[in-house]
């Protein structure tokens, strides 16, 4: 058996696997989002402790499991948020996370600190306002006596790592979103922490994903119920770990994932690096790869504001049917013809990553005519969604990447409608495939490969993920889109400087 953590935004879940990468039972424990200001958000390091060792202790009595014979964790964690240490290992402070946006200066100043051009040859990215290095020049700036008092800084799931074997230490594909590290040559960049002013040992040591990064330890054994000495490796960032249990370890195959925001995700052997930022190029979990992958921020989240705010006919009939009203959606959309006759709709509600890195971006309806309805709308939206990640997949073929095809996970890609809007924009072929547990099981998998299980980690997602369905284009649509995708990009264009 293997477990998988994955360390969340809205909660923590555990899952214990055999080593088929079968589900043998899973426990979720929730906590809360903290948000003390408008655009800040985080969260408590102790509340991922805590939901860590209570879920961990679950799945075992659930599955009464010999703790012997568990062989390895692995962790997965919500990317880029900053957690603060003191020399005894304390925290300091709340976790600043992923989705905080109180650092636009300091992106800037990151910018002008390493060059533009420099930065991006370096880290892979332009200086975004999630990644960890602009929290932490955020930290050097307002809270000084703090930053002084700093002996580590780690990310979510690697303070987790802490808790369980006492090593301060992390891996590449989560770490390449901190924005500090030479991607290329998968270490800390000097340059980089010099011109930062950030010194290289308050960083973990840096592992490849499956490697073994320390045992857990006597009294996290205790809180767990996991024998002393079970093996942790170092795991991945939740988009590398969605991606390896989506088997996306090879070229050729892209996964599209509709959770809140949207990722466009591909496997890279050579690195490559789009010179304007318009995709973010991080080292994937499968040792010495790259990914690339576009990020979409307002994605399932648009369909959700949708729902609350237009569909309660659909909430209500759903309730007393005992289905989900997300189905009886996608059944009023289904009667919409493709295109809803020039109706376009800009996902961009809380801004866009890629391909604008534009946090000023708004959602737009455009083309609304008398002969519209509320459900041209509800089609409108998936459509536009659809369209955001086909913008991503756009600069990911530009780049000369294979994406011949597409795997679409999410809770966005249980939606037969969906999936088949995103075949007749990629023009190929959307696989699902017969596992759900994404990041949980890719971690999973690192950690069987950790444990000697399998070779590497490809032959173990050959083991445990193979396809269960597939939607083909339909030509006519393929011809719908293909007229209409230019308009959803000069929409963007035009409407940008009203933006700011
Ligand atoms: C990736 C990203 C999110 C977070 C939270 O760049 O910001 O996927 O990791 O899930």
């Amino acid at each position: 058996y293997v477990i998988g953590v994955d360390i969340g935004t809205s909660g923590t879940k555990t899952v214990l696997f055999d080593e088929k990468g079968n589900a043998v039972s899973s426990f979720l424990v929730e906590y809360p989002l903290y948000q003390p200001k408008i655009g800040w958000a985080e969260q408590d390091p102790e509340d991922w402790w805590n939901a860590t060792y209570t879920s961990i202790n679950n799945v075992i009595k659930q599955s009464g499991v010999n703790p012997a014979d568990i062989k390895g964790i692995g962790l997965s964690g919500q990317m880029h948020g900053l957690v603060m240490l003191d020399k005894d290992g304390n925290v300091l402070r709340k976790s600043i996370i992923w989705c905080d946006q109180r650092t636009t200066a300091e992106a800037d100043e990151l910018t002008e600190k390493v060059g533009k051009e420099r930065l991006v040859e370096i880290t892979g990215n332009p200086a975004l306002t999630g990644f960890t290095a602009a929290k932490i020049l955020w930290v050097q700036k307002n809270e000084p006596e703090l930053y002084a008092k700093t002996a580590k800084i780690l990310l979510p799931k690697d303070y987790i790592r802490y808790k369980l074997t006492g090593e301060y230490a992390t891996e590449v594909s989560d770490a390449s979103g901190m924005q500090l590290m030479d991607i290329k040559n998968r270490c800390w960049s000097d340059e980089v922490l010099e011109k930062l002013n950030i010194e290289k040992n308050l960083l973990g040591k840096m592992y490849e994903s499956c490697e073994v990064t320390g045992k857990v330890h006597q009294e996290a054994a205790k809180l767990t119920g996991l024998n002393e000495g079970t093996i942790v490796v170092g795991g991945a960032g939740d988009q590398a770990a969605g991606a390896v249990g989506n088997g996306i370890v090879k070229t050729g195959i892209v996964s599209s994932t509709i959770g809140t925001s949207g990722v466009v995700f591909a496997h890279m052997d050579n690195i490559q690096i789009d010179k304007e930022g318009r995709v973010h190029t991080l080292c994937h979990a499968v040792p010495g790869k790259w990914h690339v992958m576009g990020v979409t921020q307002g994605a399932g989240l648009s369909l959700k504001w949708y729902r609350d705010n237009f569909c309660h006919a659909e909430m209500d009939a759903a309730d007393g049917m005992g289905v989900d009203p997300y189905y009886l959606m996608d059944k009023q959309a289904e009667k919409i013809a493709p295109g809803c006759e020039g109706l376009i709709y800009l996902p961009y509600l809380m801004g866009e990553r890629s391909p604008h890195n534009d946090p000023n971006a708004k959602g737009v309806f455009f083309g609304l005519s008398a002969k519209h309805t509320k459900y041209d709308m509800l089609r409108a939206v998936m459509e536009g969604v659809s369209y955001s990640l086909n913008d991503c997949m756009s600069v990911i073929k530009e780049m000369g990447i294979d994406a011949s095809e597409v795997r679409a996970s999410g809770g966005g890609g249980k939606s037969k409608l969906w999936r088949q809007m995103q075949a007749d924009m990629f023009g190929c072929d959307i696989n699902t495939i017969n596992v759900s547990e994404g990041p949980a099981l890719g971690v999973a998998l690192l950690a069987a490969v950790g444990a000697g299980i399998y070779s590497s980690v490809p032959e173990a997602c050959e083991a445990a993920i193979s396809v269960k369905d597939t939607m083909k284009p339909i030509q006519e649509n393929v011809e719908t889109y293909k007229n209409y995708f230019p308009v959803y990009q000069n929409i963007y264009k035009s409407l940008k400087p009203q933006f700011s």
